[in-house]
């Protein structure tokens, strides 16, 4: 008798563990797939597919959804979400770059399109064209770190008060409300505040922004993948175009501005790690991800010049470039390290990395058991001449972005502006760059550079910059069609 009473507890027991289990796997960890119109296309698969980020990095749908609206003195612009720069298209709920995945819940994570998915525009009454894997240079990704940390840090950033806003866009059944009133929200608080301890560097005044376009590529990695301590660099670089990849398949090229990246397998695992945030859950799936983004950006053509171009003139441009140019920029030099030595453009990003850090990120990465070539275990000695291919559309130039457009680039750096505003994307195809200047729509919508700030001088680079007008003319016309 006692023994049937017995049997009968436990099993009720495992019943109860098992349902309390699949209920556990349903609301947090039941993975569906996203749908077709985004898997089967692979532009789209590019701008919202998921690569795994929004995983450990992602926000509960809900909670991104109503944070704009409970905190808008938070964001730096009046345009609500659009003020951060995003690539947004028509027609679609996020910006380019989102990714919305349901794992248990729906979340929202972002990949790579949204550092890089270029935008530009004819006029400022034009609508947008994005080209995906061009240079974000209009998304302000400093802004929005501190958007979500500083409203993580906001009182009002409570169960009651996100649960008042939730309420008023949507219904959710009791079940999932009360998970995001005990779980989702004091969660996704614990985790945003976490941030801020790492992102101090972000917060010092002394630093100048990142502004529109630009991030700390090597800090990023630094005190985020390796964790090491804050130093005192700073070296803000252009998001940089991705197309065309296939063009560092050739021996002896580096990737990243200063070469320190052997290959572009091992950039992309570096940059899918550092969304994902966490080892991937397989690592089976996550280089097939890999993968599959290698052979999509080897493949992807650069943009065609899509204003006129007067070819007669070009051609004898092609001939300026091939004297002034080409020993750089269309040689074996191309892609490869350089020493600063005769370019001598700004030096800080070199100093933010060393080879101590490119060690330990190399056994960081090997401790997820992912074997790829990996970082360049050396100090950086320059900045590598890099591939011109779509250059019409890489602007502002250099590293740091600290020259607006490619006529600027051939004029000396005392004529070069000193003041501009980056993250425009209205095209100048006078100057061949974006719109930039003080006193223009720029100024509005953009971020300053300053180029007396740390990291952000516009010297060096003379080359081409004492050619008599018509040849720089002819140059500039040649650059259009690369
Ligand atoms: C947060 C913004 C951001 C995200 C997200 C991002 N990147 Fe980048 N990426 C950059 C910046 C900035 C650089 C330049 C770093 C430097 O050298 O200072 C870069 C460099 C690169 C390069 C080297 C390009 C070259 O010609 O040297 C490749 C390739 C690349 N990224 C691919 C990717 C891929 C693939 C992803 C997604 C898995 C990704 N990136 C995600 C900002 C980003
Ligand atoms: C001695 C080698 C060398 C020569 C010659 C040279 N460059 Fe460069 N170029 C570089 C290096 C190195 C960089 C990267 C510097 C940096 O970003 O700080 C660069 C950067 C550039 C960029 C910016 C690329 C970007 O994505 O922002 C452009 C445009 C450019 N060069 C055009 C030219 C033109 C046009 C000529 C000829 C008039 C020329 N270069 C001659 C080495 C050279």
């Amino acid at each position: 008798m006692k023994h049937r009473k017995l049997i009968r507890t436990v099993a009720i027991l495992a019943v109860v563990i098992g349902a309390g289990a699949l209920f556990t796997w349903y609301q947090f960890f039941r993975e569906e797939p996203q749908p077709q119109w985004i898997t089967g296309d692979p532009e789209m698969r590019f701008k919202y597919g998921s690569i795994g980020g929004e995983r450990d990095a992602g926000i509960p749908y809900w909670i991104f959804y109503v944070m704009p609206r409970m905190f808008p003195e938070k964001i730096p612009g009046p345009n609500g979400f659009a003020s951060f720069g995003f690539a947004w298209e028509q027609g679609q709920e996020l910006p380019i770059g989102f990714v919305k995945k349901t794992i248990g819940f729906e979340r929202v994570g972002n990949n790579c399109a949204i550092c890089h998915t270029a935008s530009y525009r004819r006029s400022d009454d034009a609508n947008p064209t994005f080209v995906t894997a061009g240079p974000g240079h209009a998304f302000n990704l400093e802004a929005m770190f501190r958007f979500l940390v500083d409203c993580a840090k906001d009182p009002r950033f409570n169960s009651d008060n996100l649960m008042h806003e939730i309420d008023l866009v949507t219904d959710l059944s009791w079940i999932d409300s009360a998970i995001y009133r005990f779980v989702l929200i004091p969660i996704t608080r614990k985790r945003l505040l976490e941030r801020e301890s790492q992102f101090q560097w972000i917060y010092r005044h002394d630093f100048p922004e990142w502004g529109r376009g630009r991030d700390d590529a090597m800090n990023l990695t630094k005190y985020f993948l390796v964790g090491s301590p804050m130093d005192d660099s700073i070296g803000p670089t252009d998001m940089p175009s991705i197309w065309n990849l296939k063009k560092y398949d050739r021996e002896g090229t580096t990737l990243n501005w200063a070469g320190d990246s052997h290959d572009e397998y091992s950039v992309i695992i570096d940059s899918a790690l550092g969304l994902l945030g966490a080892a991937p859950k397989s690592n089976d799936e996550f280089l097939q991800e890999v993968q599959w983004l290698q052979d999509y950006l080897s493949a992807k053509a650069p943009p065609k010049y899509p204003f006129a171009i007067d070819e007669v003139r070009a051609a004898s441009g092609k001939a300026v470039f091939d004297r002034e140019c080409a020993r750089c920029h269309a040689s074996d030099l191309t892609g490869a390290r350089m020493e600063l030595r005769g370019v001598d453009t700004d030096p800080e990003r070199l100093w933010t990395w060393k080879k101590a850090h490119a060690v330990a990120a190399n056994n960081k990465v090997k401790e997820f058991d992912i074997d790829r070539p990996g970082l360049v275990e050396e100090d950086l000695i320059g900045y590598n001449p890099p591939f011109l291919d779509g250059i019409w559309l890489r602007a502002p130039y250099l590293h740091n972005g600290s020259v607006p457009t490619l006529r600027d680039l051939l004029k000396p750096p005392a004529d070069r502006p000193a003041l501009f505003w980056r993250g425009y994307d209205v095209y100048d195809p006078t100057n061949v760059g974006f719109v930039s200047a003080a006193d223009t729509r720029a100024q509005e919508v953009g971020t300053q550079h300053d180029v007396a700030d740390r990291s952000n001088g516009n010297g060096g680079h003379l080359f081409g910059t004492t050619l008599p007008e018509a040849d720089k003319d002819l140059l500039v016309e040649y650059l259009k069609t690369l």
